[in-house]
């Protein structure tokens, strides 16, 4: 099932600031209703400047159970069903894999994990009864390689990988797509800020031109695909260009 983003539902987390940010901005110009998930009340409420009267901000800490069953049902609430969810919510906290502790290495696996599976459980029913939808988890290349001073963010983001994959096997018959988007090209975000050296920071670019992939994947332009991983610079860039012609 086809839907422009202009009847569209949706739910983006980790909208405050960054990537999230700027998805939620695209997807409000172009009309979509949205819930925002965040724990930064501040910046949500930024953000929900930025889009209008179509976006409601619910502040949560998605690594807490049950805080984000309380704000997952508020969000259905407030939207009925959901067309698309987009799960971009995440914490890279570099610390050498002595150093971690159970508190960190879960809190960073629960806000990826954990609230991934609580979210995607609580729209399926629903995209199942209206015969589809789109399910975007925030990857990275730690969802396929392993990087030093990041157990818990490589084991949360190749959770989300494999999630994924199972979730596009069973959403096949119910027109629910499931995808990892990895951004594939630096971006000026503050968890880029605190981990990029000068020489990435040369090449950064605003996270609005990483947008028009979100887009796509939300209003499944063909080619459809599930249970891949989408880089969303190299999906965006020839659709803006062909946009601006
Ligand atoms: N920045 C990069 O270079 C890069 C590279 C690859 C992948 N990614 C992925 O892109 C996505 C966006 O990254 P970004 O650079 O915009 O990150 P960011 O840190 O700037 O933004 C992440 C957002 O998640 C929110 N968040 C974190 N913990 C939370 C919690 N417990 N409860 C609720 N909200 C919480 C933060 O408040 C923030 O708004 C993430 O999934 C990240 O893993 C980023």
């Amino acid at each position: 099932m086809t839907l422009s983003l202009k009847d569209q539902r949706v739910i983006i987390t980790g909208a405050a600031q960054g990537l999230g940010a700027a998805i939620a901005r695209r997807f409000a110009e172009q009309g979509a209703r949205l819930v925002l998930l965040d724990y930064n009340a501040e910046g949500l409420a930024e953000t929900v400047k930025t889009c209008g009267s179509g976006a409601t901000a619910l502040q949560v800490d998605l690594s807490d159970r049950a805080q984000t069953d309380g704000a997952i049902a508020k969000a259905l609430a407030e939207l009925g069903h959901v067309d698309t969810l987009v799960h971009n919510a995440a914490i890279l906290d570099r610390r050498l894999f002595a150093d971690e502790d159970f508190a960190s290495f879960f809190k960073t696996v629960n806000v990826g994990l954990q609230a991934g599976f609580q979210l995607s459980h609580a729209v399926w029913p629903g995209m199942v009864a209206a015969g589809g939808g789109a399910i975007i988890y925030v990857s990275s290349r730690s969802g396929i390689i392993g990087f030093e001073e990041e157990a818990a963010y490589c084991a949360s983001k190749h959770a989300l990988e494999g999630l994924a994959k199972s979730l596009a096997l069973e959403g096949a018959a119910h027109g629910i797509t499931a995808n990892t988007v990895t951004p594939g090209m630096y971006m000026r975000t503050p968890m880029s800020n605190r981990n990029y050296n000068d020489e990435l920071k040369a090449k950064w670019v605003d996270p609005i031109m990483l947008t028009s992939a979100f887009v796509a994947i939300a209003e499944k332009s063909p080619p459809v695909v599930s249970g891949d991983r989408i880089d969303a610079w190299a999906l965006s860039q020839p659709i803006d260009t062909a946009k601006n012609a």
